[in-house]
């Protein structure tokens, strides 16, 4: 399956529902704190994308194949759950982080982005692991132009995680969206410059890399005596585990990012470019300084490269 190109109209439906998903996330924020399920900040996503947005979670009974039905309008990951945590009742504790992955469909287009949340104060461990994996994300992003290739975003991303001392996740990647949830390219969080797809204008994927505070290596969550829930990844060793996501469109000159609204953090100031050029930026904040089997091979051991 070729990598989908968007048209100018393509892109306006998915700024629109890149937008979208970040206000959810805007919207979340000043309610995790300790206390509160991640069942409950579900129901406050599901009613805002369905009433607020007139929009659709597009997590909900998501099922590629060999899963089964996703049950939930978002994705917590708390702590040591890698990614793909399914809300539960569960109060959030004072020092927990938790990545919350938002997907919304509007008008057929998809908007995909995650960041994380530090409930109450946070160690400075857990504080730093979350923002050296933000950084990360935007190292990747600030790699994306016409003629860079995808290697280049994933040794980016790598060296700067590896530097840091951390490790990055190799099982799950960040992937081409648009009028489909994942489809073509798959985008490896790790990788040598100069090496796979050229990036080409019109071009739509996301950035999602998954950060461990220790060893790279993950299981599915089986604790407990109650069956596997078929989703929840955490790391093999239990150790912190991060994650940030944007959806990015390559322009003719650079990067877009699309996920982008009044509350989005802002880009780091080694990002120059900060969330790209486009004339619907200025409401936002400015910069400090292929089908869902395709999918399932991105989420199964990426092998064979
Ligand atoms: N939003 C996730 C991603 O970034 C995918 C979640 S699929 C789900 O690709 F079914 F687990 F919700
Ligand atoms: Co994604
Ligand atoms: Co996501």
């Amino acid at each position: 399956m070729p990598i989908p190109l968007k048209s100018a109209s393509d892109i306006a439906g998915m700024r629109l529902a890149g937008r979208l998903a970040s206000e959810v996330l805007d919207m979340l924020e000043p309610h995790i704190r300790p206390g509160i399920s991640t069942l409950e900040i579900d129901r406050l996503a599901h009613d805002h994308i369905t009433q607020v947005q007139q929009a659709v979670p597009a997590t909900l009974g998501y099922q590629p194949p060999g899963y089964p039905p996703y049950p939930a309008s978002l994705c917590t990951s708390v702590n040591e759950v890698v990614c793909h945590g399914i809300p539960d009742d569960r109060a959030l504790r004072h020092g927990d982080i938790v990545n919350v992955d938002v997907t919304v469909i509007k008008d057929g287009w998809h908007g995909d982005n995650s960041r994380m949340y530090v409930v109450g104060e946070g160690s400075i461990a857990a504080r730093r692991l979350c923002h050296v994996t933000f950084e990360a994300m935007w190292k990747g992003i600030a790699q994306v132009r016409p003629g860079a290739r995808l290697g280049d975003i994933g040794h980016a991303i790598q060296v700067y995680a590896e530097r840091a001392g951390y490790s990055v996740v190799r099982e799950f990647c960040g992937h081409g969206v648009g009028a489909r949830f994942h489809e073509e390219p798959q985008v490896l969080h790790y990788g040598r410059p100069g090496t796979l797809e050229e990036l080409v204008p019109g071009m739509i994927f996301t950035i999602e890399p998954m950060v461990n505070l220790g060893r790279r290596d993950i299981k599915e969550d089986r604790r407990g005596n109650r069956p596997y829930d078929g989703w929840t990844i955490v790391t093999r060793d239990r150790s912190l585990s991060a994650q940030w996501e944007h959806t990015v469109l390559v322009t003719e000159t650079g990067y877009e990012v699309l996920t982008v609204s009044a509350g989005s953090p802002p880009p780091p100031a080694f990002a120059a470019e900060g969330y790209g050029s486009s004339v619907h930026r200025d409401a936002c904040a400015a910069p400090a300084a292929t089908s869902d089997a395709g999918w399932a091979q991105a989420t199964s051991p990426v092998l064979g490269r």
